[in-house]
């Protein structure tokens, strides 16, 4: 079985150091995130599909190779009904950790048809590629806003001043939260994300909850307004409405998905250019590449790895290996995106190539609704970013840079860089 083939590979992984602290043979560590596409090449040349326990310990299957990715984002089969999962969450989980607060569950990506058809459509307007282009100029406001307080000559974190409060600026100010709660919104997603203590977790989870609640509330008792959320929360699409709970649901899964995905989008962008001057040049000469280019930073160093959690309704065969029912199956989009068998190179930064394809926004009918609005901010950020910082440098090794330890969200602690 597969749990043989990783127990296989794991001497291997850990006498080459990729790793880290090591646990037991069945687990991957922590430290593995700082070897995320080593680990990955050497799983996806070993099989399509493994059984492992993720680093908080969570039992699951993961798919590691590009068609079977595919195959697995699509297959109705593998589900995503949140009672389900949350269910199986339990099981599958250590001892004593728990999911998350259920008042923030019952949005559309922990949903199947129908409920997902019915909850998608409500939003869907609002973000298409044309409604998303007439944000544009709000969202250069924002960036260029940002930018004018960074001086030559400084060192920064640049995650901290540019490309987190650009996403989250956005966002809520399409919730019509007021950015003043920002800072809390940070610290309550990262611990939600990270997998820290269960209570930590929940007590962010209600934290967030409490706070999205007196907002939808607020949003609900005040006149119907043109803004995006309060026509949302005012909407009726052929009689339907949303809940309260769903609205927080919403709001909770707009924020998140928002944000930490755009972040990190820009800040590994970066990363990835001050390292490869060459391809920086190519950029910097011809910014008109610039949008194209996010699909191959999100092809190489997408922001999202495994927050693609499904289950098993039945026994389901993936890659000649057999899941059987009831179990959780994540995708991991980061080395689905390097697989050789279906990117040349797959390892090499070329931002001229075509990285069509690519399931860094996922695949089938949960792919990223936001997609247009993140493309959308990568290249407001990254075209300003370069043109008024041309001789930006790293300000440390890139070796000691690391990564966050979540194996859901892919993105560093920090970024210092010297603007110049
Ligand atoms: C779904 C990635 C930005 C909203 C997804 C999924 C992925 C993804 C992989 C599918 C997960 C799955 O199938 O399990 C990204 C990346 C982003 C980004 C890489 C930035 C670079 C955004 C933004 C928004 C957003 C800016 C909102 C404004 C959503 C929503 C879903 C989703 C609502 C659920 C769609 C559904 O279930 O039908 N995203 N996302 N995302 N994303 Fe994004």
């Amino acid at each position: 079985t597969s749990t043989r083939q990783f127990e296989k590979l794991w001497p291997g992984l850990s006498k080459r150091g990729l790793l880290g602290e090591v646990t037991t043979p069945t687990q991957l560590p922590d430290g593995y995130v700082h070897n995320l596409h080593e680990v990955h090449e050497v799983l996806r040349a070993e099989g399509p599909v493994h059984e492992t326990r993720l680093p908080h310990g969570l039992k699951v299957w993961v798919v590691t190779r590009y068609d079977e990715a595919k195959t697995a984002l699509t297959d109705p089969r593998l589900a995503k009904d949140t009672a389900e999962l949350g269910r199986l969450l339990e099981i599958h989980a250590p001892e004593g950790r728990r999911a998350l607060d259920e008042s923030l569950s019952e949005h559309m990506l922990n949903m199947d048809p129908p409920g997902h058809t019915r909850l998608r459509k409500l939003v869907t307007k609002a973000f298409t590629a044309r409604r998303v282009e007439l944000m544009r100029p709000r969202v250069e406001e924002i960036s260029a806003e940002l930018i004018a307080k960074l001086n030559d000559g400084d060192v920064v974190d640049l995650l901290e001043v540019f490309a987190f409060p650009l996403p989250i600026t956005v966002i809520c100010e399409l919730l019509g939260i007021p950015i003043d709660n920002r800072e809390e919104f940070r610290d309550w997603t990262n611990r939600l994300l990270t997998f820290g203590t269960t209570e930590d977790v929940q007590a962010a989870g209600a934290a967030m909850a409490g706070f999205l609640y007196q907002h939808v509330s607020k949003v609900q008792a005040a006149e119907p307004d043109d803004t995006f959320f309060s026509a949302l929360v005012h909407a009726t699409e052929s009689g339907d409405r949303l809940s309260t709970e769903e609205l927080v649901s919403m709001a909770f899964l707009l924020l998140v998905a928002g944000h930490e995905t755009t972040v990190n989008l820009i800040g590994n962008a970066v990363f990835q250019l001050l390292k490869n001057p060459g391809q920086l040049q190519i950029l910097k000469d011809k910014p008109e590449l610039i949008a194209a280019s996010a699909e191959e930073f999100l092809r190489l160093e997408g922001p999202i790895n495994h927050a693609t959690f499904r289950y098993t309704k039945e026994p389901v065969e993936l890659g000649g290996v057999t899941v059987p029912a009831d179990e959780i199956v994540v995708v991991s989009l980061a080395s689905a995106n390097r697989d050789p068998e279906r990117y040349e190179n797959p390892d090499q930064l070329d931002v001229t190539r075509s990285a069509q394809g690519h399931v860094a926004f996922g695949h089938g009918i949960h792919f990223c609704l936001g997609a247009p609005l993140a493309r959308l901010e990568f290249d407001v950020a990254m075209t300003q970013l370069l043109a008024r910082f041309p001789n930006l440098a790293l300000a440390a090794e890139p070796t000691t840079l690391t990564w966050r330890d979540s194996t859901l969200i892919h993105g560093l602690h920090t970024l210092p860089v010297r603007l110049a």
